[in-house]
């Protein structure tokens, strides 16, 4: 059974609902249900009193119809009896978090960690054998740095831990500079990067790592208790998105089953209803690659976003969509957020699936209608696997250290390497995400975008996939910096320049909306492909030149470059650059690496193609975000899943419809 239902919060409804509830979801093809990841309160009333006779009661009637059940940890909200300051977060201007809202504890609180894996216990030793019961969220979206005086010592002992001496930690963070060469492992602050006073960048970005490992241990800490009490449960974490960068999601992901995505395409702040398609894959693709496999969506928008201010309404047909686009892309369980909409608290203007009434409309209908089409199709579709021929590298140290040095004020690394995932996602290319230490000689291109902080192992790895025939993309401040933070004692891009066949001179920092001109040495690029941000100035030393600056005192200087190594290349991208430009170079880049678009091609902008493969059988997902029809030209005979329509050559598709067309019928 494909998973798909929606959060649930029993809790906070009268339970003469319940049977009403139970009832429609059934009807609307539900069949699994998450529940209680805010509902310590009522589980834990007072101090190791536990209460879940309600929370019994709620299961057996939906598990009576059919609905199984996934179990929130409820670590998330802390009950105001048990919160004390002790266990506050801290924020970096030295603030406690005042109790009261969500998300208020230190990661590091050891009596927070006891209350967390007491209720896990209880929780998971209550449910353990329960029939109904599938699987767990620990926690719900970890979470903020903290900046506690506990924090603080428990980064010092991590330091210790990692640098084994002060001689060598002093060395590292090169900490001579401004004469802070430590004496003692207690002098060492909890930094944070003020704008005015910024701290070291070594100690930054350790601090940094420090912070994300801190969840991660957060985190083990329950899923020891649920994989010792529940080895039969899976147990997953609902991640925020692509743009979350306070964790290394590569390490969260690691020890859970799989990831689950929280998706809201239309946030509470987009009344602008021209989301593109790209910016809601994003997430979805950074979930199917943490651990390169189906992920969940957890949190499946169903309405409009709000809670002090409202998104735009959810058009009609765009639930449906935004949902079949998940799995397009890899989901493997569908779970709205939420079921009805809450009446009180910080989301009550939030929509679920039913509205403050409780009287099922056109969104309810909506996801009844796919429900009942997964009961038919979900089978096929279910553990397909998406597969690229693309990568791109994100690097997790890069992210924080642009954190902590951004460069320009209009960089930023997210979207820098969105721009090119754009690009790819325009031209119905599957990418797929990898850490610099994921093995990526399964692709044919690997495109490194800004990669600040390298290491001599990556730098090996991209190498030898070139030698046997990789293409490479590497873009504007990668090289630059290694491990610890600091600057390498090398022309940039430092370690890298072998590999590209290239020294950079120098380096421009635009002034904020300025560009440059840019002309391609084969004339293949428009009047629109302009460099921006950042201008390279680079000396080929083995590398031919693709582009050349077209003005300021660097006209002429080569801006793009192409370096032959081996069986295969590395193209050198020297600027941020225009959508026209990222687009050429990719181009070029794709050309080189013979990687092709899919077997169908939409005429417009909002036309999405993704392939998920079941074995050799292909389902080539096409949705049209756009406003307009589209006409998609197939490569060959499909017959959609869906509606059992046979496509030969063409197919014209309307607004938020959705084909899943495969070649059997
Ligand atoms: C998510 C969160 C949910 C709910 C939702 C809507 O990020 O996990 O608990 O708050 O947003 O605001």
């Amino acid at each position: 059974m494909f998973a798909f239902g929606a959060c649930y919060y029993p809790e906070q409804v009268p339970e003469s609902f319940w049977e009403t509830d139970a009832k429609l979801m059934r009807e609307a093809g539900f069949t699994v249900v998450r529940l209680a990841e805010f509902a310590w309160s009522r589980l834990e009333p007072s101090d190791g009193v536990f209460d879940f006779s309600w929370l019994d009661r709620v299961i057996d009637l939906l598990g009576s119809n059919g609905i199984t059940i996934i179990l929130g940890t409820p670590t998330a909200a802390a009950p105001p009896w048990m919160f004390s300051d002790e266990m506050a977060l801290v924020e970096a201007n030295g603030l406690a978090r005042i109790w009261g809202s969500r998300r208020e504890y230190c990661p590091n609180s050891p009596l927070y960690h006891h209350y967390s894996v007491r209720i896990t216990r209880a929780m998971a030793e209550h449910y353990r054998d329960n029939p109904h019961v599938i699987g767990w969220q620990i926690d719900n979206e970890f979470g903020e740095r903290c900046y506690c005086a506990r924090c603080r010592s428990a980064f010092q002992s991590w330091l210790q831990r990692k640098f084994g001496s002060l001689d060598s930690l002093n060395e590292r963070w090169g900490t001579v500079f401004w004469s802070h060469t430590y004496t003692a492992w207690d002098q060492i602050p909890a930094p944070w990067s003020r704008v005015h006073a910024p701290h070291n960048p070594g100690l930054l970005l350790d601090y940094a790592r420090f912070m994300s490992d801190s969840y991660v241990d957060y985190q083990q800490q329950q899923l020891t208790v649920l994989r010792d009490r529940c080895p039969n449960h899976f147990v997953t974490h609902n991640f925020t998105s692509f743009y979350y960068e306070n964790i290394n999601y590569f390490d969260l992901a690691r020890p859970l089953d799989f990831v689950s995505l929280d998706n809201y395409p239309r946030g509470f702040w987009d009344l602008t209803l021209k989301t593109p398609a790209a910016a809601a894959a994003i997430a979805q693709v950074t979930m199917r690659s943490l651990k390169h496999r189906p992920f969940w969506v957890m949190e499946q928008q169903s309405g409009v976003a709000a809670w002090n201010t409202f998104s735009s309404s959810v058009r009609p047909g765009e639930v449906r969509l935004w949902a079949y686009q998940s799995i397009a892309h890899g989901a493997d369980g569908i779970v709205f957020f939420r079921w009805r909409s809450a009446r009180f608290g910080v989301e009550q203007f939030w929509q679920g699936i039913l509205d403050h009434d409780g009287i099922p409309g056109r969104r309810y209908d909506e996801i009844k209608r796919m429900g009942a089409e997964l009961q038919r199709i979900g089978s096929f579709i279910q553990g397909a696997e998406v597969r690229s021929e693309v990568a791109l590298m994100m690097s997790y140290d890069s992210r924080f250290a642009f954190q902590i040095q951004p460069h320009h004020p209009e960089f930023s690394y997210a979207s820098h390497l969105v721009h090119y995932f754009n690009a790819l996602h325009g031209m119905h290319i599957a990418a797929e995400m990898v850490s610099p230490d994921d093995t990526f000689s399964s692709y044919k291109l690997v495109i490194v975008t800004a990669l600040l902080i390298l290491d001599q192992q990556t730098v090996s790895a991209l190498l030898q996939f070139v030698e046997q025939g990789g293409i490479v993309l590497v873009t504007m401040r990668s090289g630059v910096k290694d491990q610890d933070n600091q600057v390498v004692d090398m022309p940039m891009p430092g370690l890298l320049s072998t590999l590209c066949g290239i020294e950079i001179e120098e380096c421009d920092a635009l002034p904020p909306q300025e560009t440059r001109q840019l002309n391609f040495v084969d004339a293949k690029a428009t009047t629109e492909a302009r460099a921006s941000i950042w201008c390279d100035i680079i000396r080929p030393t083995q590398a031919e030149v693709i582009a050349t600056y077209g003005e300021d005192y660097y006209e002429g200087r080569a801006a793009v470059t192409l370096n032959r190594i081996g069986k295969g290349s590395v193209l050198y991208m020297g600027t941020a650059g225009s959508e026209a430009l990222i687009k050429t170079v990719t181009e070029i880049a794709l050309d080189l690496a013979q990687v092709r678009s899919v077997y169908a091609h939409g005429s417009s902008d909002g036309t999405e193609i993704t392939v998920r493969w079941q074995g050799e059988r292909r389902f080539l997902f096409v949705l049209n975000h756009g406003r307009e029809t589209s006409t998609v030209r197939l490569d060959k005979t499909y017959t959609d899943l869906l509606s059992g329509q046979v496509f030969t050559e063409v197919v014209q598709i309307t607004p938020r419809q959705v084909l899943i067309l495969t070649e059997d019928s």
